[in-house]
């Protein structure tokens, strides 16, 4: 027989068979409720996203020019020279990739990568009907001639002037390896700077901030390293301020040094160096915000992960908040930009000068939480998209008028002759669905695509190129 006990507590909840319905009832009906809300966010967020697509395409045909898919065919030629019967009957290693191909400097088709001079974009001469068209890969010539020398680059729309300044490094000298297992690398020489009024023909302003040839101890020390230089300008102080990566030639020293400047084209004094936050900084970027912030994001932890944190109002220093990012996802090569109160990044993986994988993230906060988006190249082939086109990012510029319209900035590296690296310019379009669905968002995409084509040949819009 059971006892009921009188003496039970009641529940927090007194519930007989009727009032433990209308509890359950509540409870669903709350989850359908935020179900329905989340499930309307989605829409909506979709909806707008569609609409913006539209409006993009409606004001700005050009923009499908840009968003055509253009394929390449490009064939891995034979192993150079005979196989003995017993070589041929054994199965490589490991099969030639393109990027085997890429990484030897007496490939055959070498040429598919690193064009001669005879292919060069010359603005001065390519006048006319060949203006402004970018070639991917090709040597670039300045004004005067000369290759531009602006690697590991970032871009600066100098509003007063209404003049972009492509900086970068200035790498015309020997390669070399300081160390047997080190990095092929090239003294410093300094940060180079050329200005444009199209983004197609730059006038070498010559090198904003130089080299130190005598102080060994001096952070610019000819023997070190200075990459990936980015500037912006600060309203605040009326200064030009560049941030950029400070190593030994051992890429130990893992630090961040900022150079400022009263104009875009320099002189540039240094300032120093520090490991923000009191960690290594490796590849690193710079990016301000709409509301003039700006943010240093640089990679730590043995490239492992990435960080992020606000500068100072002048914009030289770090402030002590941070966040880690992308934590063991062992990402470098940062470039960021926003669409529509929305953070975006293009990322590459770790394999020094050799060609890897982008990757797209994006936020709603830049402080984080970012999340991985996937791939965001298109066209050529499976090779070409897995390896960035040949390619390392470095910069995200905006195309003004058409709305999520940018130019990506990639490096190809040529780790035999590092001055010859060449530049590769694609078009980077915000729309579209993503690829990958994302977890707790029901099958809905959260962010847009984001999408880099590949073009051997393109040109901006024309409303832009004058
Ligand atoms: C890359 C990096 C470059 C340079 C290179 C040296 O991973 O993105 O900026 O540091 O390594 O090997």
């Amino acid at each position: 027989m059971r006892v009921r006990n009188k003496y039970r507590k009641p529940t927090a909840f007194p519930c007989n068979v009727g009032s433990r319905c209308s509890i359950s009832a509540v409870v669903w009906s709350l989850v359908g409720f935020l179900l329905l809300l989340q499930f309307y966010s989605l829409v909506s967020r979709r909806n707008e996203v569609s609409r913006d697509i539209t409006l993009r395409m409606s004001r700005h045909p050009l923009v499908r020019e840009l968003e055509q898919v253009e394929e390449e065919n490009i064939q891995i030629p034979p192993p150079r020279g005979k196989r003995s019967p017993r070589a041929a009957k054994r199965r490589p290693k490991r099969t030639t990739t393109l990027v085997d191909e890429f990484l030897d400097e007496n490939s055959q088709i070498r040429h598919v990568f690193f064009p001669d001079m005879k292919t060069a974009i010359n603005p001065l001469k390519d006048a006319g009907n060949g203006s402004y068209y970018y070639y991917p890969g090709r040597i670039w010539l300045d004004t005067e001639g000369n290759p531009i020398q602006a690697h590991g680059g970032g871009m600066l729309y100098d509003e007063r002037s209404s003049t972009y300044y492509w900086y970068g490094e200035y790498k015309d000298g020997p390669t070399y390896h300081a160390y047997k297992k080190g990095a092929a690398r090239v003294d410093i020489i300094g940060v180079g700077c050329y200005s444009s009024k199209d983004l197609w023909t730059w006038k070498n302003e010559g090198i904003v901030l130089t080299a130190e040839e005598t102080n060994e101890t001096h952070d610019l020390h000819k023997s070190n390293v200075l990459e990936r230089p980015k500037v912006i300008y600060n309203e605040n102080t009326g200064k030009y301020v560049m941030w950029m990566h400070i190593d030994d030639a051992n890429y130990t020293k893992a630090a961040v040094g900022v150079a400022v400047s009263d104009y875009p084209t320099g002189p540039f004094d240094y300032l120093g160096s520090q490991n923000p936050h009191g960690c290594e900084s490796r590849d690193m970027t710079i990016f301000k915000d709409d509301d003039g912030v700006a943010y240093l994001v640089y990679s730590s932890e043995d490239n492992s992960e990435l960080h992020i944190g606000p500068l100072t109002k002048d914009y030289l220093d770090v402030k002590p908040e941070m966040r880690r990012i992308l934590v063991g996802q062992h990402r470098e090569a940062p470039a960021l930009f926003k669409y529509r109160g929305t953070y975006y990044m293009i990322t590459s993986g770790c394999t020094g000068w050799a060609p890897n994988e982008a990757l797209a993230h994006a936020a709603d906060s830049i402080m984080g939480p970012w999340e991985t988006m996937g791939n965001p190249c298109i066209g050529g082939n499976k090779m070409f998209r897995l390896a960035t086109f040949f390619a390392q990012s470095t910069f995200v510029v905006p195309l003004p008028g058409i709305p999520g319209s940018y130019i990506f900035m990639a490096d190809r590296w040529n780790p035999a002759d590092l001055g010859n690296s060449r530049y590769v310019w694609l078009p980077l379009i915000v729309g579209g669905p993503a690829d990958r669905p994302f977890e707790f968002n029901f099958g809905f995409p959260l962010w847009p695509r984001v999408s880099i084509y590949w073009h051997r040949k393109w040109r901006l819009p024309s409303a832009l190129s004058v």
